[in-house]
């Protein structure tokens, strides 16, 4: 793919707030290409971030065509960085926009575009334990019509934000609700989809959760509400007896994480088995009470694990293990980051090097 390259202004030297936070801080370029069906994509570039123009009967704006996804480039211990997993990325955009009516996208094309970004960027990730360049490409509908159809007119773009480390207080669990009032998904729907609605129809959960005290909502399914699906905007999984990581299979109405595929597939290499099936939510209660489950734990790119504490329900707190994070989430926790980060081998085959070296820089306050 050819990329054209914009010039930037005369910044001066890159920055970094402290604390970064999540989400926050954007660096000073973007990616854009545009697709139609007579060009297909085309024009590539990276230019200066910028605010985006959309005329106000963009469909984006109406129909709400668009999907998203989310990756980290993370600094290694030479000062090189590491992507994990770009193509599974790639491919889960592309399920994201068949669902949506959008058009597909080269694995290849989506790597590249980026990789040439964070190369460009690559002064903007931060060092340290848990920080990390969070990546964010965006695909949304930009023909004007009221016309309820696939769109003929697409933006893609890619953005970047440096994040600081989310556990900046130690490896903390978190309470979460069991939303007993609202579904994020049903099967049939997009809750497969990395598509913007969803995420839509789980704030008011969210807020709601968070009145009370509790981080995140624990989803149940839309038909019988009874099976336990996701937690937050993150896949979930509990530990029986210490040692086997049960996790809801994947149903049509949850995401299908990374970060869940990669705990999967190296929790047996680490002496935990591993088992997807449907959980109801009085049995889990009924195990945490007895202490068959003795950990609980969210999985997402964000965090990548983070424990979960407590399980609020019917008004009652239901308290995993004693409380605080497990072991096993621990384990997992480390052994996931240090492939990501390059301090570990990586025997799967999930990292790929950007060989630009990141500035050691101090941090500074903007
Ligand atoms: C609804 C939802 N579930 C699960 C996940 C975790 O997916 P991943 O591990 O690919 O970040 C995400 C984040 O992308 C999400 O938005």
């Amino acid at each position: 793919m050819d990329i054209r390259i914009d010039p930037l202004g005369d910044e001066g030297p890159v920055r970094l707030p402290e604390p970064l936070g999540f989400g926050r801080v954007f660096t000073r370029r973007m990616f854009t290409q545009r697709w139609d069906a007579a060009h297909g994509w085309h024009e590539a570039a990276i230019g200066p971030y910028r605010p985006i123009t959309l005329d106000p009967a963009a469909q984006i704006l109406h129909s709400g065509q668009a999907i998203f996804e989310g990756t980290k480039a993370y600094m290694r211990p030479d000062g090189r960085l590491n992507l994990f997993r770009p193509d599974a990325n790639a491919m889960r955009f592309n399920r994201s926009a068949e669902r949506i009516a959008m058009p597909s996208m080269p694995v290849d094309r989506f790597v590249e575009a980026i990789e040439a970004l964070v190369r460009l960027e690559h002064e903007w990730v931060p060092s340290g334990d848990g920080a990390s360049l969070y990546i964010r490409p965006v695909m949304i509908a930009t023909e004007a019509t009221f016309e309820v159809r696939a769109a003929r007119e697409f933006l893609h773009y890619i953005v970047l934000s440096p994040a600081g480390p989310y556990f900046a207080s130690g490896f903390q669990p978190v309470g979460v609700l069991v939303s007993e009032e609202h579904i994020r998904a049903a099967r049939g729907g997009t809750g497969a989809a990395k598509t913007p609605g969803n995420y839509a129809a789980s704030l008011a959960a969210i807020e709601g959760a968070r009145a009370r005290g509790y981080q995140q909502v624990l989803w149940l399914d839309a038909v019988e509400r009874r099976f336990v699906e996701e937690a937050g905007a993150m896949n979930v999984a509990f530990v029986h007896d210490g040692r086997e990581i049960v996790t809801p299979a994947l149903s049509g109405s949850i995401l299908p994480g990374i970060t869940r595929d990669s705990i999967l597939r190296l929790a047996p290499d680490l002496g935990f088995p591993v088992r997807e099936t449907r959980l109801d939510i009085d049995t889990v209660l009924a195990d945490v009470g007895a202490g068959r489950i003795t950990e609980a734990f969210c999985m997402g790119t964000a965090a990548v694990v983070v424990p979960i504490g407590r399980i609020g329900h019917h008004g009652a707190d239901h308290v995993v293990g004693d409380g605080n994070a497990g072991p096993v989430a621990q384990r997992l926790y480390r052994t996931l980051t240090d492939i990501q980060y390059g301090r570990a081998a990586d025997p799967y085959g999930w990292t790929r090097l950007i060989d630009v070296q990141a500035p050691a820089r101090e941090r500074a306050v903007a």
